[in-house]
């Protein structure tokens, strides 16, 4: 089921999700979900807050259903070490219409759990490093508009409010 995806305003963006402890078919229903929606966003990732559920929960696939290998689901993804710096242009599911460039690190290793709560463990470059992050700070409340600067970040602002008067955010 295509679930609607929040948006920047939403209090469930900024809470810190909860850690998953019981890793039942509940979760995979919530995944099963995530994923629908993902892919009818065209999207390359979605933490499970973006559909207001605060658990730390993220699914990840740069190839946007091309590649079923690619396809990344984790809980309690950490950022266990990281490495280099990256500058790419970043976007969100849930502030759509607005990119700007983002620096992240070039390389991590993330671990977490699967469905089962068996331990993952990942090591990411480049675009998935970036997904990586960016779904992460989701878990923590944080959006890639707080990594900009603050005059940035205010224009943003500006132009979503512009956009939420007008109904059309
Ligand atoms: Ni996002």
């Amino acid at each position: 089921m295509i679930i609607p995806i929040l948006k920047l305003g939403a209090p469930e963006l900024r809470k810190v999700s909860e850690s998953i402890q019981n890793f039942n078919g509940e979760l995979e229903d919530i995944v099963k979900n995530m994923m629908e929606t993902m892919y009818g966003a065209s999207g390359v990732g979605l933490a499970a807050p973006q559909i207001g559920i605060n658990v730390r929960l993220a699914t990840i696939d740069p190839s946007i259903g091309e590649d079923k290998e690619k396809i990344i689901v984790i809980c309690n993804p950490e950022i266990i070490s990281s490495e280099g710096k990256q500058s790419g242009e970043e976007g969100c599911l849930s502030i759509p219409n607005f990119s700007e460039n983002v620096e992240r690190p070039m390389k991590l290793v993330v671990k977490g759990q699967d469905l089962r709560g068996e331990e993952i463990t990942f090591e990411a470059e480049g675009i998935l490093a970036r997904c990586f992050c960016h779904e992460i700070d989701h878990l923590n409340g944080v959006l890639f508009i707080d990594h900009l600067s603050a005059l940035k970040r205010g224009l943003i602002r500006n132009k979503i409010k512009k956009l939420a008067k007008a109904g059309e955010w």
